[in-house]
């Protein structure tokens, strides 16, 4: 049947569903898939409905696209789609409740605090120490976030992640790699597919190093002791399932240099997509080739 790929949309992201967008319609066609190219950022749910979609590829990301409100929409108009439902995308989309949701479950998330334009963001440093990181909860690519090395840089962070969101996440630095774990499936089928280790120059995984240079080294499978690679995974699955993911997604985390710990720092239920992105990069490791994932990932299309 006619399939949808519902890409732009209009979140800060939008550039990157746009590239997320592009490849898997031209993937999902390599496969003999009837698939159409659908861009919620510019046509109406009307129109969406009036498509007959038999089902969706959502390939947004951020918010109005991974969040639960598109999910929701969905849901009522009786199309079938990718990846979580309403609960998880809005969870997962929310960076304090996933680190709610994951203490609650006993699983390993840097410290943080929720501040507001009262907050007494010395007694939040002192608390959290410096280096900290500010991050508006709801955004994705690492847009409006911010390290603050020293106290005076404080507000200007803040005031760039209120500009996006009404809550602020203030984050415990952890000082360390950075690792992600893609998953695929739901439910007690969940299985991690192979680590990967980004390393962007200067420590510095930001918009322009995600998408647009060609700095950032990827290792995949990452070169981990045995151990720690079961230990992350293992967590990713834990993590996945706490939010109620369902279809695919990515977990990220730090491991703290100090103790080889890892950390948990978010999940994403629509993960990029785009040459650059993470998940298809761990999929190769395994044999699955992008057209495969984009298959994979649109046969557990549901309500
Ligand atoms: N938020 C971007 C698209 C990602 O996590 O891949
Ligand atoms: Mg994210």
């Amino acid at each position: 049947g006619k399939v949808g790929v519902l890409y732009g949309g209009r979140s800060a992201e939008r550039d990157v569903s746009i590239m997320s967008g592009n490849g898997v319609l031209k993937a999902l066609q390599s496969k003999g898939v009837d698939a159409h190219l659908f861009d919620t950022g510019v046509r109406t749910l009307a129109e969406l409905a009036a498509e007959k979609f038999d089902r969706v590829f959502i390939a947004l990301h951020g918010r109005f696209g991974e969040d639960g409100s598109l999910q929701g929409a969905l849901e009522l108009l009786g199309i079938p789609y990718t990846g979580s439902g309403v609960m998880a995308s809005s969870v997962g989309m929310d960076k304090i409740t996933t680190k709610i949701v994951w203490l609650a479950a006993g699983l390993p998330t840097p410290r943080y605090a929720v501040i507001n334009a009262g907050s007494d963001l010395d007694a939040v440093a002192a608390d959290l120490g410096l280096p900290l990181i500010v991050k508006p909860p709801h955004e994705g690519s690492t847009i409006g976030i911010t390290k603050v090395s020293a106290a005076n840089e404080f507000k200007a962070a803040f005031d760039i992640a209120a500009a996006l969101d009404d809550s602020v996440l203030a984050e415990e630095f952890v000082t360390g790699r950075e690792f992600t774990v893609a998953m695929l499936g739901s439910g007690a089928n969940a299985r991690p597919l192979p680590v990967v280790e980004i390393v962007a120059p200067q420590g510095n995984y930001d918009y322009q190093n995600k998408y647009f240079t060609d700095d950032t080294q990827y290792f995949c499978p990452a070169v981990l002791p045995e151990a720690l690679t079961q230990e992350m995974q293992r967590l990713a699955v834990l993590a996945y399932r706490a939010i109620g993911c369902e279809g695919w997604g990515r977990v990220d985390f730090l491991l703290r240099e100090s103790d080889q710990k890892p950390f948990l720092l978010e999940v994403n239920t629509s993960p990029g997509m785009t040459g650059h992105s993470l998940v298809p990069m761990a999929a190769r490791a395994e044999g699955i080739s992008y057209e495969d994932l984009c298959v994979e990932i649109l046969r557990t299309a549901r309500l």
